[in-house]
Order: structure tokens, then sequence, then C-alpha cells
């Protein structure tokens, strides 16, 4: 039996996990999963539903009734749905969201449905996926794990250009404060923190193109 191909990418906050990931997935042809997504569409429906996002079991309930996660209609991405309407990459990553999504993510019974549902992506056929977690916890049998890091300086250069794109004018003070406190909260949370995984390789992309980041992942696989 040959193994399936898995590829767990993680890392911090804005270290490029998404870009490469994406562009990893396309070059090998497998599907690519976004698990920051699935947090981010939970944290989105937690605000529109007025949910407070300190409610571990209202959040789980949100999740279970209103949030799905699908593979259905494009073959190479995991597309996520509020109440079965797909949400858009600038509800997703609004500030709003950004916000608050690390809180919502610190409560163990979401991160255990969280999980279910993404190892039941997972075992739909090979796939790239991107989060804190996935080497891990959801996928630790992984045969290639990446831990994908940069400096605060060239994350929160990154995610100007990003915001720029969309129109949002923050300032470096300001994204560097955000990133740091989500690096906080997420490597210091009691559940599944953000760590590297033991059989991780680490890639520092501070000065590396996307492209660079896909070629040293492709040379790893093999
Ligand atoms: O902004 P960035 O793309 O780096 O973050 P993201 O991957 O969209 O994830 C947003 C937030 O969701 C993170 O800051 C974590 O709090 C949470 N998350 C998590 O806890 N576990 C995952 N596997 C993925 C995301």
């Amino acid at each position: 039996m040959t193994a399936v191909l898995q590829i767990a990418i993680d890392g911090p906050a804005a270290s490029g996990k998404t870009t490469v990931a994406r562009l990893l997935a396309q070059r090998l042809g497998v599907v690519y999963v976004d698990t920051g997504a699935m947090y981010r569409a939970l944290a989105f429906a937690a605000l529109q539903t007025q949910t407070d996002v300190d409610n571990e079991s209202a959040l789980v309930r949100l999740f279970d009734q209103q949030i799905h996660a699908s593979l259905a209609g494009e073959a190479q991405l995991a597309r996520v749905f509020w109440k079965g309407a797909e949400l858009t990459q600038d509800e997703l990553e609004s500030p709003v969201v950004t916000a608050v999504v690390s809180i919502v993510a610190a409560h163990p019974l979401v991160r255990e449905a969280m999980v279910r549902e993404q190892r039941r992506i997972a075992a739909e056929g090979a796939v790239v996926m991107a989060g804190r977690d996935i080497g891990t916890v959801v996928l630790p049998g992984a045969p290639c794990k990446i831990f994908l890091t940069a400096s605060v300086a060239a994350r929160v250069g990154r995610r100007r250009v990003q915001l720029e794109k969309a129109g949002v004018d923050v300032s470096a003070h300001e994204l560097t404060q955000e990133i740091e406190e989500r690096d906080r909260l997420d490597e210091t949370r009691k559940i599944s923190p953000l760590r590297k995984a033991p059989d991780a390789h680490v890639i520092d992309s501070s000065e590396l193109t996307a492209e660079q980041v896909v070629d040293e992942i492709c040379s790893i696989v093999g």
C-alpha cells in the first residue's frame, strides 16, 4: 500500500503559510485545506449572531449547526460555509474577525470539533493542510511536516501589503501589536498550542519568496 501524501504546514501568524500551502497544493495537484479559515468562519459566525466568544458550548453548537467545510465544487480547495453560503476572503480576514479568532480557537471543545472535521477532509485523499496544530495534533502521522517561520518585521510587512490591497490601512505599529498578541495567545494556550512537531523541518521565510519556499518543500518531499 502506498502512503497517502499529507503535508502539514504550521507556523505563527502571517508567516506565509496560506500563500505557500496554496501554491504547493497547486504544484502537486492535491487539495489545500486552510484550517485557519475554519476558525475564522466560526469567529465570523459568532460576531454575526452575537454569540459570546467566551461561551464554549454556544460556539460548539454554532459550529455543528451552521459551519461547514467542503471539497465539493472545486477540486483543489476546501471551502467554508456559514448557513450554506460560502464565506469570502474579505469576510474571513476582516480585522474584527482577526481580533477575536484566537479567543475562539483556545476553547478545547471548539478545537475537538474542528480537528474531527479536518481529519474527515484529510481522509478523502492527498492533502496540504496549513494551521497551528496540524503536525502535532491533527495529522501527527503526516510524512512531511513543515514549520514555517519569519521575523516579526517580515510578517508585518507582508500583512500590510495584503491589507493595503484590500483597501484597509493599518499602521505597522498596530500590526506588530496584533501579530505579537496573536502569537502570544496561540503559543500559550493550554490545548494544542502552536509548537513545532519534533520531526518538522523548519523553514525561515523572512528572506525567501513563496516560490522559493515551495521549491524547498518540494525538495524535502522528494
Ligand atoms: O493570520 P494567519 O493567516 O496567520 O492565521 P490563520 O491561519 O488564518 O489562523 C487564524 C487563527 O486561528 C490563529 O491565530 C489561531 O488562533 C487559530 N488557528 C488555530 O488555533 N489552529 C489552527 N490549526 C489554525 C488556526
